[in-house]
């Protein structure tokens, strides 16, 4: 067996993504107990929940899961970019019969400067812990590793994985450019050379002392299994598994995942103050042409987005939803999270035979 999934103690080089907000612990302990490894995203949960979530994997599944957490930078308040803001979406709420809150706050906190979360997880001990957007303090992630948990961390370029290797973190996640959701790069001012996911995963499996996870566009076994033809040890993927009934997605992010809105995904900021991979959607329409340097920062414009979203909600929009998908969300399919296990399983079975045979021909 490999010696990373051995580590990790799974089956299969599958890794359901951590999705915060949309995976939930029903899909992860479904992932792990079908072989691979489940997991839950804890990045805008405070530490209480963060707990109770851990104790409702764990009350179904005994196998092996990861928890992931969100280190970026805290974010910098400015009361008139703010106001600026909730002004420009204000004829939005008015569509809606609404209007935008009177202020916008830093609504969760990094877990770079989050002890009580810290010590949450240090006292569960999930197999596995992952970091987004960027790297705790050395202390932070040396009291993790004394635990004897396995520690993961994305990079979206070749600096940012140097970076993890440096760290001591165990294996790092090459997001491609096609990745669904939240872009985990460190820092959003520095210059951005959106790498895909092909060339992102061969510049860290040959630079890199450590196991490389493939993320991005990747929705079944062909998909693994290039990845796996490219060096990396495992395959990550979030979107294949958003329509999954163990998702929280709601009505309408399944229904434009599973129709003809798929075939467009569009990287924004408008909606979280980060760059993210959405369906393309009333949202990600508004941003575009939007000066980068007038959105608040991350997480303080998603309070704006969460808020818009809600009031386009109650009157059967869904269309300002974060529907985060990556580009190969027309593959998606709706079936159990242990069946699309079960099936990528021996999609990638079929796939390896049918490369033997081309390759022998
Ligand atoms: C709905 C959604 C939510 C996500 N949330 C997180 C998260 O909380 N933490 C994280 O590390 N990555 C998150 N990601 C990114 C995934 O870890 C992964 O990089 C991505 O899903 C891979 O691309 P794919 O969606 O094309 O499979 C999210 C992705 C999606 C689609």
């Amino acid at each position: 067996m490999d010696p990373f999934l051995r580590k990790l103690g799974i089956e299969l080089p599958i890794i359901q993504a951590p999705m915060a907000g949309v995976s939930t612990p029903e899909m992860a302990a479904a992932v792990s107990n079908a072989g691979g490894l489940g997991s839950i995203g804890v990045g805008p949960s405070d530490a209480e929940t963060t707990r109770k979530m851990i104790a409702a994997v764990r009350a179904r599944t005994d196998r092996p899961f990861q928890v992931n957490v969100f280190c970026h930078q805290p974010a910098a308040t400015d009361a008139a970019r703010e106001a600026a803001w909730l002004a420009r979406l204000g004829p939005e709420f008015a569509r809606y019969g609404a209007k935008p809150p009177n202020r916008v706050t830093e609504i969760y906190q990094t877990f770079l400067t989050d002890d009580a979360k810290l010590a949450v997880l240090l006292t569960e001990r999930s197999a596995v812990v992952s970091f987004h957007f960027g790297l705790p303090a050395r202390e932070r992630i040396e009291a993790l590793r004394a635990a004897g948990i396995v520690l993961l961390a994305t990079a979206t370029s070749l600096a940012e994985g140097k970076a993890v290797a440096a760290a001591g973190i165990d294996a790092v996640v090459a997001q491609g450019y096609e990745a669904g959701g939240h872009r985990g790069v460190f820092d959003t001012h520095a210059p951005d050379d959106r790498l895909g996911t092909v060339a992102l995963t061969r510049l860290l499996v040959s630079k890199l002392d450590i196991p490389v996870i493939a993320a991005g566009g990747i929705m079944d076994g062909a998909g693994i299994a290039a990845s796996l033809a490219l060096g990396a040890a495992a395959a990550q993927l979030g979107t294949a598994f958003i329509p999954c009934p163990e998702s929280s997605a709601d009505a309408g992010y399944r229904a434009a995942l599973l129709g003809p809105p798929a075939e467009h995904t569009v990287m924004t900021s408008a909606i979280s103050g980060r760059p993210a991979r959405c369906l393309a959607n009333r949202f990600t329409a508004l941003g575009v042409g939007v000066e980068k340097g007038s959105i608040p920062d991350y997480p303080i414009a998603y309070d704006a987005g969460k808020a818009l979203h809600a009031a386009a909600k109650a009157t059967g929009e869904f269309g300002y939803g974060a529907q985060w998908a990556g580009q190969g969300a027309p593959l998606a399919r709706a079936i159990p999270a242990a069946e699309l296990v079960a099936r990528l399983r021996s999609e990638v079975a079929q796939e390896s035979h049918r490369l033997q045979s081309v390759l022998s021909r």
